[in-house]
């Protein structure tokens, strides 16, 4: 039979700052798709990373199924209310329309969705990060699905040999998506040479070369681009099948041990290594580091099993301490050098505008004659 997942986050309200939602916030949002789950004929999961409540939903209907994304939508607004009544601190922050008109991609939060025919059995991982960008996706994905490095199966299974072909986004371009088709192993410079540039180009999507299927897909939305102006970072999502003809789990875990450095620390303008947490756990230290969850689940027959929660496993533990480190270390610079974002990705309100009054007070000095010889 095939099965959608479709996975929508959204910040709409938090405790004590930008940091976590409350439990009657996420209670509400649970409850309002609970209300419609039998009538959409979908399962449902409800968590929380950092101040951002995903919605995990399994569905016969396809991708931006409409009454699919408008349930979503109006689960958050209840989600808002709720954040409105408790006096929670930027109550219905992503949800950047009222009215609801069809899909809510462009409305502010985030999506993920694919649609698949469900192997007999078929595990899959959620991924749910805060304060960072969609990009942050780029080089673990690049890893798990390009490097032999990091997924053996590359060289020793079988039907991932062919590898994968990427969809690229540029997530700068407005008029539409701008998305191109790169093939690994054969692209593998050009693929790198995009995703290096995390706040630009994006993995939208990714199939398995040999059967076809797809395995990933990543939030793309950029929310400065909807709204014209920064309103928050985009705290992406991913899902991706594992096993068999796809990455092994923890082959799809396993770069999340780099906590490499990602965009979306504090007011969203610094760079901070992507620490992998518990499911359910909030930001702290400069508000953040940026975080990401992990939901390890099966889907049959459009429902959902139990979740595991792979980095509550052990193994973590040192790795969660390194990225603390790293992100000190990063925080004794300050604003300077890569540890703020350039100029061009900041745009919450301060410097911009510092620059810009400064502009008319440069001088342009003539440039000194060379004296002849
Ligand atoms: C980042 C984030 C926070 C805020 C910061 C300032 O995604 O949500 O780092 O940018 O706490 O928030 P305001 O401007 O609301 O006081
Ligand atoms: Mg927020
Ligand atoms: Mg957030």
């Amino acid at each position: 039979m095939k099965t959608t997942l479709s996975c929508i986050k959204a910040d709409v309200g938090s405790i004590g700052g930008h940091i976590q939602p409350s439990r009657l916030l996420v209670e509400a949002v649970r409850s309002k798709i609970a209300e419609q789950a039998k009538e959409l004929k979908l399962d449902y999961a409800i968590s929380h990373t950092g101040d951002d409540v995903a919605i995990l939903m399994a569905h016969p209907h396809g991708v931006s199924y409409a009454p699919i994304h408008e349930l979503a939508f109006r689960a958050f607004q209840a989600g808002t209310e709720v954040a409105r009544q408790q006096g929670l601190y930027g109550a219905g922050q992503d949800l950047l329309k009222d009215a609801f008109s069809g899909n809510v991609r462009g409305m502010g939060p985030e999506v993920a969705e694919m649609e698949f025919e469900e192997r007999p059995n078929e595990p899959f991982l959620l991924f749910a990060a805060d304060k960072t960008s969609p990009g942050a996706f780029n080089l673990p994905l690049y890893l798990s699905f390009a490097d032999p490095m990091f997924c053996s199966g590359l060289l020793l299974g079988p039907k991932l040999m062919k590898g994968f072909r990427f969809v690229i986004m540029d997530v700068d371009c407005t008029e539409g998506d701008r998305v191109i088709d790169l093939n690994a192993p054969e692209d593998l410079y050009q693929i790198a040479a995009l995703l290096r540039d995390t706040e630009r180009f994006v993995v939208e999507a990714i199939y398995n070369r040999t059967t076809g299927e797809q395995a990933a897909v990543v939030s793309t939305s950029r929310l400065r681009n909807i709204a014209g102006k920064y309103v928050g970072k985009d705290d992406p999502v991913c899902l991706v099948r594992v096993q068999s003809d796809f990455p092994a789990t923890g082959e799809v875990l396993a770069p999340y041990a780099l906590t490499h450095y990602v965009a979306g620390f504090m007011r969203g303008s610094h760079n901070g290594p992507l620490m992998p947490v518990s499911q359910g756990t909030g930001v702290s230290y400069f508000d953040g580091p940026p975080v990401v969850s992990c939901h390890a689940m099966c889907v049959h027959q459009g429902r959902f099993t139990e979740a595991a929660d792979p980095f509550s496993h052990p193994f973590w533990r040192s790795i969660q301490d390194h990225a603390a480190a790293k992100a000190v270390e990063m925080r004794r610079q300050g604003f300077f050098g890569p540890a703020m974002l350039p100029y061009s990705d900041l745009e919450y309100g301060g410097i911009v505008q510092m620059l810009d009054e400064l502009e008319p007070r440069f001088k342009m000095r003539p440039a000194e004659k060379a004296v002849p010889v």
